[in-house]
């Protein structure tokens, strides 16, 4: 099988590379800060089928080049982030929509198998329902959660029009090793082990009762490989939530980070974000009946893991 991830030196990306290459698919990694982000793809081994370029997921000539021959896509490049396509969402739109539209239509025309478009839990926006399953009214909230419900429905739509088998998958703040901790725009977890290690106090924006279905990475990479071992007729053209079906607020995420450091940092309050949404948690049945999906790694399981990856990260880059 050959598999072309874009965003595959990201941290979702490859991950998911690391779970094709191991399963013995022909991986191509593309992604537009693949130099970048080496230390992401340390596990490449010489002659294993993983081939890494450098460019944009939306390039027609560089898809056009990459594209022949491959059974299936997994899209994962994008700006992340709910902040940063508020600041700036034009940038973010090309970026997450016109990006996935343009590889749409190339893989289409490539006769790609199975497209899986990673989409986001934030389309629901703050939805009352107590947990979020795929039949309900999407409220976005910002140009972010906007891009990922129109380029899902692009993918609908493209299994409608041209019977092209795509498949999103709405993640839930998905968490674990190898996620960026230093960026304004980093993920909470990320952000908060890399500053419990450094002893520094957390800050929440808000009151910290906002809560999450926190996700670690091994259940993102599990859904990823059910979607592309199901048959066809059950997931083309559908979206399926993948999470945990749990939530956490991110006081309890301090509390939890305390106990596992020793520590007791207090955080510090600031106003909270604009296009927040309040609560998030998901309703996995769908993937469960379609898929066969469960998530195999908990909460409590998950942030030790990223906590210890943190710790020997940093131990390592001294
Ligand atoms: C959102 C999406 C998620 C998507 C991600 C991409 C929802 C529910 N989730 O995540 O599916 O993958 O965008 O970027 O929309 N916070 C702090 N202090 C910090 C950092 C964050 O208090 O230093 C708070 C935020 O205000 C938010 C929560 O922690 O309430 C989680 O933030 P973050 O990790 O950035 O993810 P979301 O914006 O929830």
């Amino acid at each position: 099988m050959k598999a072309l991830v874009t965003g595959g030196a990201g941290f979702i990306g490859s991950h998911l590379a690391e779970a094709l290459a191991a399963r013995g698919a022909r991986v191509i990694v593309l992604d537009s800060a693949a130099n970048a982000q080496r230390r992401n793809l340390e596990w490449i081994r010489s002659g294993g089928g993983v081939e890494v370029v450098e460019g944009d997921a939306g390039n027609p000539i560089l898809l056009g080049q990459l594209l022949p021959g491959t059974d299936c896509v997994l899209h994962h490049a994008a700006l992340p982030s709910v902040p940063r396509s508020v600041a700036d969402p034009l940038e973010s739109n090309t970026q997450n929509l016109d990006a996935t539209l343009r590889l749409l239509i190339a893989s289409r025309d490539a006769g790609v198998r199975r497209f899986v478009f990673a989409s986001s839990s934030s389309i629901y926006g703050d939805s009352d329902a107590p947990s979020k399953h795929e039949e309900l009214p999407p409220q976005p909230l910002s140009p972010y959660a906007l891009q990922k419900y129109a380029a899902e429905r692009y993918g609908q739509l493209f299994h409608r029009l041209y019977g092209f088998p795509a498949v999103s998958l709405r993640y839930f703040n998905v968490f674990g090793p190898r996620q960026a901790f230093d960026s304004p725009y980093s993920g909470v977890i990320a952000k908060f082990c890399a500053g419990f290690l450094a002893g520094t106090a957390p800050v929440i924006h808000g009151d910290g009762r906002q809560s999450r279905d926190f996700t670690y990475i091994s259940n993102v990479v599990a859904g990823n490989l059910l979607t592309l071992d199901a048959p066809e007729a059950r997931v083309a053209g559908r979206v399926f939530n993948i999470a945990c079906g749990r939530s956490i607020d991110l006081l309890q995420l301090v509390a939890d980070l305390n106990a596992l450091t020793g520590l007791k940092l207090t955080p510090r309050f600031e106003p909270p974000r604009i296009g927040d949404v309040k609560h998030s948690r998901a309703d996995i049945q769908a993937a469960k009946e379609a898929l066969g999906y469960a998530p195999a790694t908990d909460w409590e399981t998950g942030l030790r893991l990223t906590l210890d990856w943190y710790r020997t990260a940093a131990q390592s880059s001294c």
